[in-house]
Protein backbone atom coordinates (compact mmCIF):
# COMPACT_ATOMS: atom_id res chain seq x y z
CA UNK A 1 0.00 0.00 0.00
CA UNK A 2 0.90 3.61 -0.71
CA UNK A 3 2.71 5.50 2.19
CA UNK A 4 0.55 8.66 1.05
CA UNK A 5 -3.02 9.35 2.19
CA UNK A 6 -5.46 9.14 -0.44
CA UNK A 7 -5.58 12.66 -2.42
CA UNK A 8 -9.07 14.40 -2.28
CA UNK A 9 -8.72 16.08 -5.65
CA UNK A 10 -12.11 18.38 -4.37
CA UNK A 11 -9.78 20.16 -1.73
CA UNK A 12 -7.02 21.12 -4.07
CA UNK A 13 -8.44 24.26 -4.45
CA UNK A 14 -8.66 25.41 -0.90
CA UNK A 15 -5.36 27.29 0.08
CA UNK A 16 -4.44 26.66 3.79
CA UNK A 17 -1.74 29.75 5.10
CA UNK A 18 1.59 28.06 4.81
CA UNK A 19 3.86 30.78 6.14
CA UNK A 20 3.00 28.65 9.61
CA UNK A 21 5.47 26.55 11.34
CA UNK A 22 5.15 23.05 9.41
CA UNK A 23 6.99 20.05 10.82
CA UNK A 24 8.46 19.19 7.40
CA UNK A 25 8.44 15.18 8.35
CA UNK A 26 6.81 13.02 10.90
CA UNK A 27 9.32 10.72 12.15
CA UNK A 28 6.36 8.53 12.99
CA UNK A 29 4.50 7.94 10.22
CA UNK A 30 7.97 9.00 7.96
CA UNK A 31 6.20 10.73 5.16
CA UNK A 32 6.13 14.47 3.75
CA UNK A 33 4.58 17.35 4.71
CA UNK A 34 1.17 17.53 6.66
CA UNK A 35 0.43 19.53 9.41
CA UNK A 36 -2.66 19.26 12.04
CA UNK A 37 -5.38 21.60 11.85
CA UNK A 38 -4.49 22.62 15.39
CA UNK A 39 -1.39 23.54 14.38
CA UNK A 40 -2.92 25.81 11.40
CA UNK A 41 -4.91 28.00 14.05
CA UNK A 42 -2.83 28.51 16.76
CA UNK A 43 0.54 28.97 14.33
CA UNK A 44 -2.15 31.44 11.99
CA UNK A 45 -3.24 33.92 15.03
CA UNK A 46 1.18 34.84 14.87
CA UNK A 47 1.85 34.73 11.46
CA UNK A 48 0.13 37.76 10.11
CA UNK A 49 2.47 40.49 11.99
CA UNK A 50 4.58 40.79 8.86
CA UNK A 51 5.10 44.90 8.65
CA UNK A 52 5.17 44.72 4.92
CA UNK A 53 2.12 42.75 4.25
CA UNK A 54 0.09 44.03 2.14
CA UNK A 55 -3.61 43.66 1.48
CA UNK A 56 -2.66 41.14 -1.38
CA UNK A 57 -1.26 38.61 1.15
CA UNK A 58 -4.61 38.11 2.47
CA UNK A 59 -6.17 34.92 1.13
CA UNK A 60 -9.95 35.50 0.61
CA UNK A 61 -10.23 31.51 0.59
CA UNK A 62 -11.43 30.02 4.09
CA UNK A 63 -9.36 27.47 6.02
CA UNK A 64 -10.19 24.10 4.65
CA UNK A 65 -11.29 21.91 6.88
CA UNK A 66 -9.54 18.70 8.59
CA UNK A 67 -9.44 15.34 5.84
CA UNK A 68 -12.10 13.09 7.49
CA UNK A 69 -9.74 9.84 7.86
CA UNK A 70 -10.58 6.64 9.49
CA UNK A 71 -10.85 6.17 13.28
CA UNK A 72 -7.52 5.21 14.24
CA UNK A 73 -5.42 5.57 11.19
CA UNK A 74 -2.90 8.11 12.81
CA UNK A 75 -4.04 10.58 10.78
CA UNK A 76 -6.83 12.33 11.93
CA UNK A 77 -5.89 15.67 11.96
CA UNK A 78 -4.15 15.93 9.00
CA UNK A 79 -5.45 18.10 6.28
CA UNK A 80 -4.04 18.05 2.35
CA UNK A 81 -0.80 20.53 2.17
CA UNK A 82 -1.45 23.52 0.14
CA UNK A 83 -0.59 22.59 -3.30
CA UNK A 84 -0.26 26.09 -4.50
CA UNK A 85 3.44 27.38 -4.52
CA UNK A 86 4.15 30.06 -1.86
CA UNK A 87 2.75 33.63 -3.00
CA UNK A 88 4.43 35.33 -6.17
CA UNK A 89 6.46 32.24 -6.95
CA UNK A 90 5.42 29.96 -9.71
CA UNK A 91 5.64 26.17 -10.69
CA UNK A 92 6.75 25.57 -14.27
CA UNK A 93 4.62 22.62 -15.58
CA UNK A 94 6.09 21.29 -19.11
CA UNK A 95 4.34 23.98 -21.02
CA UNK A 96 5.25 26.77 -19.10
CA UNK A 97 8.79 25.64 -19.07
CA UNK A 98 9.24 24.97 -22.52
CA UNK A 99 7.73 28.79 -22.98
CA UNK A 100 10.60 29.59 -20.37
CA UNK A 101 13.27 27.59 -22.02
CA UNK A 102 12.18 29.28 -25.42
CA UNK A 103 12.68 33.30 -23.82
CA UNK A 104 15.91 31.94 -22.27
CA UNK A 105 17.24 30.57 -25.96
CA UNK A 106 16.37 33.89 -27.44
CA UNK A 107 18.33 36.03 -25.05
CA UNK A 108 21.08 33.70 -24.94
CA UNK A 109 20.70 33.65 -29.16
CA UNK A 110 21.48 37.63 -28.83
CA UNK A 111 23.98 37.54 -26.38
CA UNK A 112 26.06 35.73 -28.70
CA UNK A 113 25.11 37.99 -31.77
CA UNK A 114 26.85 40.84 -29.49
CA UNK A 115 29.51 38.59 -28.80
CA UNK A 116 28.84 38.56 -24.24
CA UNK A 117 30.13 35.70 -22.55
CA UNK A 118 27.57 33.83 -19.95
CA UNK A 119 28.42 34.01 -16.13
CA UNK A 120 26.41 33.00 -12.96
CA UNK A 121 25.89 33.36 -9.45
CA UNK A 122 24.68 31.85 -6.90
CA UNK A 123 20.94 33.23 -5.74
CA UNK A 124 21.86 32.96 -2.07
CA UNK A 125 24.17 36.25 -1.38
CA UNK A 126 25.65 37.90 1.65
CA UNK A 127 23.12 40.32 2.85
CA UNK A 128 25.96 43.36 3.08
CA UNK A 129 26.05 43.20 -1.04
CA UNK A 130 22.49 44.77 -0.72
CA UNK A 131 22.70 47.28 2.07
CA UNK A 132 22.60 50.68 0.84
CA UNK A 133 21.66 53.29 2.48
CA UNK A 134 19.95 55.57 -0.28
CA UNK A 135 16.28 54.27 0.89
CA UNK A 136 15.67 51.79 -2.61
CA UNK A 137 12.70 50.19 -2.32
CA UNK A 138 14.54 47.37 -3.39
CA UNK A 139 16.54 46.93 0.19
CA UNK A 140 13.04 47.02 1.89
CA UNK A 141 12.42 43.92 -0.19
CA UNK A 142 14.99 41.55 0.85
CA UNK A 143 14.25 38.10 1.20
CA UNK A 144 16.94 38.07 4.14
CA UNK A 145 17.91 35.71 6.96
CA UNK A 146 20.39 34.14 8.92
CA UNK A 147 21.80 31.12 8.09
CA UNK A 148 22.49 28.19 10.47
CA UNK A 149 26.16 29.81 10.70
CA UNK A 150 24.73 32.90 12.16
CA UNK A 151 25.53 34.85 8.24
CA UNK A 152 23.37 37.17 6.88
CA UNK A 153 22.43 36.20 3.87
CA UNK A 154 19.48 37.43 0.95
CA UNK A 155 18.01 35.42 -1.90
CA UNK A 156 19.19 38.44 -4.48
CA UNK A 157 17.16 40.41 -5.55
CA UNK A 158 18.87 41.58 -8.27
CA UNK A 159 22.14 40.04 -9.92
CA UNK A 160 24.67 43.88 -10.54
CA UNK A 161 26.34 43.59 -7.26
CA UNK A 162 27.37 39.89 -7.38
CA UNK A 163 28.62 40.94 -11.26
CA UNK A 164 30.30 43.47 -9.29
CA UNK A 165 31.86 41.50 -6.80
CA UNK A 166 33.08 39.08 -9.60
CA UNK A 167 34.81 41.89 -11.20
CA UNK A 168 36.52 42.57 -8.37
CA UNK A 169 37.60 39.31 -7.17
CA UNK A 170 38.96 38.82 -10.31
CA UNK A 171 40.71 42.10 -10.31
CA UNK A 172 43.42 42.56 -12.99
CA UNK A 173 43.79 38.90 -14.16
CA UNK A 174 41.01 39.90 -16.64
CA UNK A 175 41.18 42.28 -19.83
CA UNK A 176 39.13 44.99 -19.83
CA UNK A 177 36.41 45.28 -21.17
CA UNK A 178 34.06 42.48 -20.13
CA UNK A 179 30.88 41.85 -21.92
CA UNK A 180 29.08 39.42 -19.43
CA UNK A 181 25.47 38.04 -19.49
CA UNK A 182 23.60 35.98 -16.73
CA UNK A 183 20.18 34.57 -17.12
CA UNK A 184 19.04 34.07 -12.94
CA UNK A 185 16.38 34.06 -10.63
CA UNK A 186 15.90 37.05 -8.02
CA UNK A 187 13.59 37.66 -5.48
CA UNK A 188 12.13 40.85 -4.58
CA UNK A 189 8.99 40.80 -1.58
CA UNK A 190 6.76 42.84 -4.18
CA UNK A 191 3.42 43.80 -3.92
CA UNK A 192 2.19 41.99 -6.81
CA UNK A 193 0.95 43.53 -10.17
CA UNK A 194 0.51 42.27 -13.60
CA UNK A 195 4.10 40.81 -14.57
CA UNK A 196 5.42 41.78 -11.26
CA UNK A 197 6.43 38.55 -9.04
CA UNK A 198 8.44 37.90 -5.61
CA UNK A 199 10.48 35.87 -8.15
CA UNK A 200 11.47 36.75 -11.54
CA UNK A 201 14.16 35.91 -14.00
CA UNK A 202 16.34 38.48 -15.40
CA UNK A 203 18.38 38.68 -18.36
CA UNK A 204 21.32 41.01 -17.46
CA UNK A 205 24.30 42.36 -19.73
CA UNK A 206 26.77 44.27 -18.35
CA UNK A 207 29.63 46.06 -20.24
CA UNK A 208 32.63 46.34 -17.64
CA UNK A 209 35.58 48.88 -18.87
CA UNK A 210 33.91 50.89 -21.23
CA UNK A 211 33.80 54.38 -20.26
CA UNK A 212 32.24 55.89 -23.70
CA UNK A 213 28.83 55.69 -24.45
CA UNK A 214 29.20 53.09 -27.00
CA UNK A 215 28.25 50.46 -24.36
CA UNK A 216 25.11 52.10 -23.89
CA UNK A 217 24.52 52.13 -27.89
CA UNK A 218 25.66 48.41 -27.68
CA UNK A 219 23.28 47.54 -24.94
CA UNK A 220 20.17 49.13 -26.41
CA UNK A 221 21.15 47.40 -29.86
CA UNK A 222 20.59 43.74 -28.30
CA UNK A 223 17.33 44.91 -26.67
CA UNK A 224 16.13 45.56 -30.01
CA UNK A 225 17.44 43.09 -31.50
CA UNK A 226 15.20 40.78 -29.14
CA UNK A 227 12.08 43.06 -29.67
CA UNK A 228 12.53 41.96 -33.08
CA UNK A 229 12.95 38.68 -32.65
CA UNK A 230 10.30 38.19 -30.75
CA UNK A 231 8.71 40.18 -33.61
CA UNK A 232 7.81 43.10 -30.96
CA UNK A 233 8.17 45.92 -33.49
CA UNK A 234 8.62 50.35 -32.46
CA UNK A 235 5.62 51.05 -32.63
CA UNK A 236 4.55 48.09 -29.54
CA UNK A 237 7.52 49.28 -27.42
CA UNK A 238 9.96 52.31 -27.24
CA UNK A 239 12.75 52.70 -24.65
CA UNK A 240 13.23 56.14 -23.03
CA UNK A 241 16.60 57.21 -22.29
CA UNK A 242 17.96 60.14 -20.20
CA UNK A 243 21.04 60.41 -17.58
CA UNK A 244 21.64 60.86 -14.39
CA UNK A 245 23.79 63.94 -15.32
CA UNK A 246 21.05 65.72 -15.73
CA UNK A 247 19.75 65.29 -12.46
CA UNK A 248 23.33 66.29 -10.83
CA UNK A 249 23.65 69.46 -12.99
CA UNK A 250 20.19 70.81 -11.42
CA UNK A 251 21.68 70.16 -8.27
CA UNK A 252 24.89 71.62 -9.29
CA UNK A 253 23.01 74.40 -10.21
CA UNK A 254 21.05 75.16 -6.84
CA UNK A 255 24.61 73.92 -4.80
CA UNK A 256 23.21 70.72 -3.51
CA UNK A 257 25.74 68.90 -1.81
CA UNK A 258 27.06 65.93 -4.31
CA UNK A 259 26.70 63.53 -1.00
CA UNK A 260 23.01 63.56 -1.45
CA UNK A 261 22.48 62.61 -5.10
CA UNK A 262 22.00 59.26 -4.93
CA UNK A 263 19.53 59.70 -2.42
CA UNK A 264 17.81 62.66 -4.20
CA UNK A 265 17.36 60.03 -7.77
CA UNK A 266 15.70 57.33 -5.52
CA UNK A 267 13.32 59.61 -3.90
CA UNK A 268 12.97 61.47 -7.45
CA UNK A 269 11.92 57.86 -9.85
CA UNK A 270 8.65 58.40 -7.02
CA UNK A 271 7.15 61.22 -9.64
CA UNK A 272 4.79 59.96 -10.66
CA UNK A 273 4.01 57.05 -8.46
CA UNK A 274 3.40 59.44 -5.56
CA UNK A 275 2.31 62.72 -5.37
CA UNK A 276 4.45 65.49 -6.47
CA UNK A 277 3.76 66.81 -3.28
CA UNK A 278 4.89 63.98 -1.15
CA UNK A 279 8.22 63.85 -3.58
CA UNK A 280 8.75 66.99 -2.74
CA UNK A 281 8.45 66.44 0.96
CA UNK A 282 11.21 63.38 0.67
CA UNK A 283 13.85 65.99 -0.74
CA UNK A 284 13.08 68.96 1.45
CA UNK A 285 13.79 65.91 4.34
CA UNK A 286 16.26 64.72 2.61
CA UNK A 287 17.98 68.60 2.91
CA UNK A 288 16.69 69.31 -0.86
CA UNK A 289 16.01 73.12 -0.99
CA UNK A 290 12.49 74.16 -2.27
CA UNK A 291 13.58 76.20 -4.78
CA UNK A 292 15.48 73.37 -5.90
CA UNK A 293 12.88 70.63 -5.67
CA UNK A 294 11.13 73.79 -7.96
CA UNK A 295 14.20 73.00 -10.44
CA UNK A 296 14.58 69.84 -10.81
CA UNK A 297 10.67 69.06 -11.55
CA UNK A 298 10.67 71.01 -13.86
CA UNK A 299 13.67 69.86 -15.96
CA UNK A 300 12.37 66.31 -15.58
CA UNK A 301 9.29 66.86 -17.34
CA UNK A 302 11.61 67.90 -20.47
CA UNK A 303 10.91 65.42 -23.82
CA UNK A 304 12.86 67.40 -26.26
CA UNK A 305 16.86 67.47 -25.63
CA UNK A 306 16.94 71.11 -27.70
CA UNK A 307 14.69 72.37 -24.17
CA UNK A 308 17.11 70.47 -22.28
CA UNK A 309 20.10 72.29 -23.90
CA UNK A 310 18.31 75.41 -23.48
CA UNK A 311 18.35 74.86 -19.72
CA UNK A 312 21.43 73.65 -18.72
CA UNK A 313 23.64 74.71 -21.50
CA UNK A 314 25.80 72.78 -24.09
CA UNK A 315 28.61 71.95 -21.89
CA UNK A 316 27.15 69.62 -19.70
CA UNK A 317 27.98 65.52 -20.17
CA UNK A 318 24.51 64.66 -19.79
CA UNK A 319 24.26 66.61 -23.18
CA UNK A 320 26.87 65.29 -24.78
CA UNK A 321 26.31 61.77 -23.72
CA UNK A 322 22.22 61.70 -24.79
CA UNK A 323 23.35 63.34 -28.43
CA UNK A 324 26.18 60.40 -28.87
CA UNK A 325 23.92 57.78 -28.21
CA UNK A 326 20.80 59.59 -30.70
CA UNK A 327 23.62 59.55 -33.06
CA UNK A 328 24.85 56.30 -32.73
CA UNK A 329 21.16 54.85 -32.69
CA UNK A 330 20.84 56.19 -36.11
CA UNK A 331 24.20 54.71 -37.67
CA UNK A 332 22.69 51.21 -35.88
CA UNK A 333 19.25 51.55 -37.35
CA UNK A 334 17.50 51.81 -34.09
CA UNK A 335 16.61 55.52 -33.65
CA UNK A 336 12.85 55.50 -34.10
CA UNK A 337 12.54 53.03 -31.06
CA UNK A 338 14.47 55.37 -28.86
CA UNK A 339 13.07 58.83 -26.90
CA UNK A 340 14.87 61.52 -24.73
CA UNK A 341 12.66 61.87 -21.26
CA UNK A 342 14.16 63.31 -18.25
CA UNK A 343 11.66 61.60 -16.12
CA UNK A 344 13.57 58.31 -16.56
CA UNK A 345 16.02 58.41 -13.34
CA UNK A 346 15.82 54.61 -12.53
CA UNK A 347 15.20 53.26 -8.93
CA UNK A 348 18.65 51.51 -7.71
CA UNK A 349 21.07 54.17 -6.42
CA UNK A 350 24.33 53.25 -8.23
CA UNK A 351 23.14 54.67 -11.80
CA UNK A 352 25.43 57.51 -12.46
CA UNK A 353 25.02 58.36 -16.15
CA UNK A 354 22.63 57.25 -19.43
CA UNK A 355 19.59 55.34 -18.03
CA UNK A 356 16.97 53.60 -20.20
CA UNK A 357 13.76 51.84 -19.64
CA UNK A 358 11.40 50.08 -22.41
CA UNK A 359 7.82 50.38 -21.49
CA UNK A 360 4.72 48.88 -23.73
CA UNK A 361 3.72 51.86 -25.97
CA UNK A 362 0.21 51.35 -25.04
CA UNK A 363 0.65 52.04 -21.09
CA UNK A 364 -0.66 48.56 -20.32
CA UNK A 365 2.36 47.26 -18.54
CA UNK A 366 5.27 48.17 -15.46
CA UNK A 367 9.10 48.53 -17.26
CA UNK A 368 9.60 45.59 -19.76
CA UNK A 369 13.73 46.21 -18.92
CA UNK A 370 15.67 48.83 -17.55
CA UNK A 371 19.40 49.81 -17.32
CA UNK A 372 22.27 52.58 -17.23
CA UNK A 373 25.68 53.41 -16.09
CA UNK A 374 26.82 52.22 -12.95
CA UNK A 375 30.76 54.00 -13.01
CA UNK A 376 31.00 54.20 -8.90
CA UNK A 377 29.36 50.93 -7.94
CA UNK A 378 33.21 49.09 -7.15
CA UNK A 379 34.00 52.14 -4.63
CA UNK A 380 30.64 51.47 -2.73
CA UNK A 381 32.16 47.90 -2.08
CA UNK A 382 36.09 49.29 -1.44
CA UNK A 383 37.71 48.69 -4.96
CA UNK A 384 38.84 51.26 -7.33
CA UNK A 385 36.37 52.21 -10.19
CA UNK A 386 35.81 50.66 -13.25
CA UNK A 387 33.38 52.08 -15.93
CA UNK A 388 30.84 50.01 -16.71
CA UNK A 389 26.84 49.80 -17.93
CA UNK A 390 23.86 47.33 -17.94
CA UNK A 391 20.50 46.61 -17.87
CA UNK A 392 18.13 44.19 -16.35
CA UNK A 393 15.11 42.54 -18.70
CA UNK A 394 12.73 40.19 -16.71
CA UNK A 395 10.90 37.35 -17.84
CA UNK A 396 7.56 37.94 -16.61
CA UNK A 397 6.00 41.73 -18.42
CA UNK A 398 7.84 40.40 -21.82
CA UNK A 399 5.40 37.41 -21.77
CA UNK A 400 2.65 39.41 -20.62
CA UNK A 401 3.18 41.37 -23.76
CA UNK A 402 3.66 38.36 -26.34
CA UNK A 403 0.19 37.61 -24.98
CA UNK A 404 -1.24 40.91 -25.34
CA UNK A 405 -0.19 40.86 -29.20
CA UNK A 406 -0.77 37.61 -29.99
CA UNK A 407 3.28 37.02 -30.35
CA UNK A 408 3.59 33.47 -28.06
CA UNK A 409 5.23 30.99 -29.66
CA UNK A 410 3.15 27.76 -30.53
CA UNK A 411 5.30 25.05 -28.71
CA UNK A 412 4.53 21.87 -28.69
CA UNK A 413 6.50 18.61 -27.65
CA UNK A 414 8.52 17.95 -30.19
CA UNK A 415 9.56 13.95 -30.08
CA UNK A 416 11.44 12.03 -32.65
CA UNK A 417 10.35 8.47 -32.41
CA UNK A 418 7.83 6.53 -30.58
CA UNK A 419 9.11 2.83 -29.95
CA UNK A 420 6.25 0.43 -29.49
CA UNK A 421 6.74 -3.26 -28.65
CA UNK A 422 3.62 -5.09 -29.74
CA UNK A 423 3.76 -7.90 -27.13
CA UNK A 424 4.75 -7.79 -23.55
CA UNK A 425 7.34 -10.23 -24.31
CA UNK A 426 9.67 -7.91 -27.02
CA UNK A 427 10.15 -5.33 -24.20
CA UNK A 428 13.83 -6.28 -24.43
CA UNK A 429 13.62 -5.79 -28.25
CA UNK A 430 12.06 -2.51 -27.93
CA UNK A 431 14.73 -1.33 -25.28
CA UNK A 432 17.30 -2.36 -27.94
CA UNK A 433 15.81 -0.20 -30.64
CA UNK A 434 15.29 2.27 -28.45
CA UNK A 435 18.49 2.32 -27.36
CA UNK A 436 20.27 2.78 -30.76
CA UNK A 437 18.27 5.36 -31.79
CA UNK A 438 18.92 7.26 -28.70
CA UNK A 439 22.91 7.01 -29.46
CA UNK A 440 22.14 8.34 -32.73
CA UNK A 441 20.68 11.47 -30.97
CA UNK A 442 16.72 10.87 -31.38
CA UNK A 443 14.81 11.65 -28.80
CA UNK A 444 12.98 8.19 -28.12
CA UNK A 445 9.63 7.97 -26.17
CA UNK A 446 9.82 3.97 -25.46
CA UNK A 447 6.05 3.33 -24.62
CA UNK A 448 4.48 -0.26 -23.45
CA UNK A 449 1.30 -1.26 -21.64
CA UNK A 450 -0.92 0.54 -23.90
CA UNK A 451 -3.88 -0.08 -26.67
CA UNK A 452 -2.40 0.46 -29.93
CA UNK A 453 -4.80 3.56 -30.35
CA UNK A 454 -3.73 5.29 -27.50
CA UNK A 455 -0.20 4.82 -28.71
CA UNK A 456 -1.26 6.46 -31.69
CA UNK A 457 -3.38 9.41 -30.23
CA UNK A 458 -0.08 9.62 -27.73
CA UNK A 459 2.70 9.97 -30.76
CA UNK A 460 -0.24 12.88 -31.70
CA UNK A 461 0.15 14.12 -28.52
CA UNK A 462 3.69 14.59 -28.35
CA UNK A 463 4.06 15.72 -32.01
CA UNK A 464 6.06 12.36 -32.90
CA UNK A 465 7.79 12.15 -36.24
CA UNK A 466 7.30 8.29 -36.83
CA UNK A 467 6.00 4.97 -34.46
CA UNK A 468 8.47 2.04 -34.47
CA UNK A 469 6.28 -1.02 -33.85
CA UNK A 470 8.23 -4.09 -32.73
CA UNK A 471 6.17 -7.12 -33.70
CA UNK A 472 6.90 -10.29 -33.12
CA UNK A 473 6.87 -11.39 -36.91
CA UNK A 474 8.81 -8.89 -38.42
CA UNK A 475 11.66 -8.86 -35.42
CA UNK A 476 11.96 -12.96 -36.87
CA UNK A 477 13.54 -11.86 -39.86
CA UNK A 478 15.16 -8.85 -38.28
CA UNK A 479 12.67 -6.09 -39.23
CA UNK A 480 10.74 -3.21 -37.56
CA UNK A 481 7.57 -1.93 -38.97
CA UNK A 482 8.01 2.32 -39.67
CA UNK A 483 4.72 4.50 -39.40
CA UNK A 484 5.96 8.10 -40.56
CA UNK A 485 2.97 10.11 -38.88
CA UNK A 486 3.05 13.25 -40.84
CA UNK A 487 2.34 11.21 -44.04
CA UNK A 488 1.06 8.19 -42.75
CA UNK A 489 3.77 6.12 -44.68
CA UNK A 490 4.36 2.67 -43.76
CA UNK A 491 7.13 0.15 -44.34
CA UNK A 492 9.38 -2.03 -42.78
CA UNK A 493 12.92 -1.42 -42.47
CA UNK A 494 16.06 -3.72 -41.25
CA UNK A 495 16.63 -3.05 -37.21
CA UNK A 496 20.28 -1.97 -38.15
CA UNK A 497 19.51 0.33 -41.01
CA UNK A 498 17.14 2.74 -38.94
CA UNK A 499 17.99 6.26 -39.23
P1 LIG B 1 15.41 46.69 -12.26
O1 LIG B 1 14.80 47.81 -13.03
O2 LIG B 1 15.16 46.65 -10.81
O3 LIG B 1 16.97 46.74 -12.55
O4 LIG B 1 14.94 45.32 -12.87
C1 LIG B 1 15.18 45.05 -14.23
C2 LIG B 1 13.99 44.34 -14.85
O5 LIG B 1 13.73 43.15 -14.11
C3 LIG B 1 12.68 45.09 -14.80
O6 LIG B 1 12.59 46.02 -15.84
C4 LIG B 1 11.70 43.95 -14.97
O7 LIG B 1 11.72 43.48 -16.31
C5 LIG B 1 12.36 42.86 -14.13
N1 LIG B 1 11.82 42.86 -12.76
C6 LIG B 1 12.26 43.53 -11.70
N2 LIG B 1 11.52 43.24 -10.61
C7 LIG B 1 10.60 42.35 -11.00
C8 LIG B 1 9.54 41.64 -10.35
N3 LIG B 1 9.28 41.79 -9.07
N4 LIG B 1 8.78 40.79 -11.07
C9 LIG B 1 9.03 40.61 -12.39
N5 LIG B 1 10.00 41.24 -13.06
C10 LIG B 1 10.79 42.10 -12.38
C11 LIG B 1 17.86 45.88 -12.01
O8 LIG B 1 17.58 44.89 -11.37
C12 LIG B 1 19.29 46.21 -12.39
N6 LIG B 1 20.17 45.38 -11.59
C13 LIG B 1 19.49 46.01 -13.87
C14 LIG B 1 20.89 46.30 -14.31
C15 LIG B 1 21.80 45.38 -14.77
N7 LIG B 1 21.46 47.49 -14.31
C16 LIG B 1 22.69 47.35 -14.74
N8 LIG B 1 22.92 46.08 -15.00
Amino acid sequence: MSAFPVLHHHLLFLRPRLHLSLRPFSPRLRRPVFFSAASVQCSSASSSSSSTASRDDIDEVAEPPGVPSPPGSGRETQQLIDVNPPRGTRDFPPEDMRLRNWLFQQFREVSRILSFEEVDFPVLESEALFIRKAGEEITQQLYNFEDKGGRRVVLRPEITPSLARLVIKQGKSVSLPLKWFTIGQCWRYERMTRGRRREHYQWNMDIIGVPRVRAEAELVNAIVLLFERLGITSSDVGIRVSSRKVLQAVLQMYAIPERLFAEVCVIVDKLGKITNEEVEKELIIAGVTSEAVKGIVEVLSLTSLDKLEAVLGSDVEAIADLKKLFSLAEHYGYSQWITFDASIVRGLAYYTGIVFEAFDREGKLRAICGGGRYDRLLSTFGSDDIPACGFGFGDAVIVELLKEKGLLPDLGRQVDDIVFPLDEELEGQASMVASTLRRKGHSVDLVEEKRLKWVFKHAERVNASRLILVGNSEWQRGMVRVKVLSTREEYETKIDELN
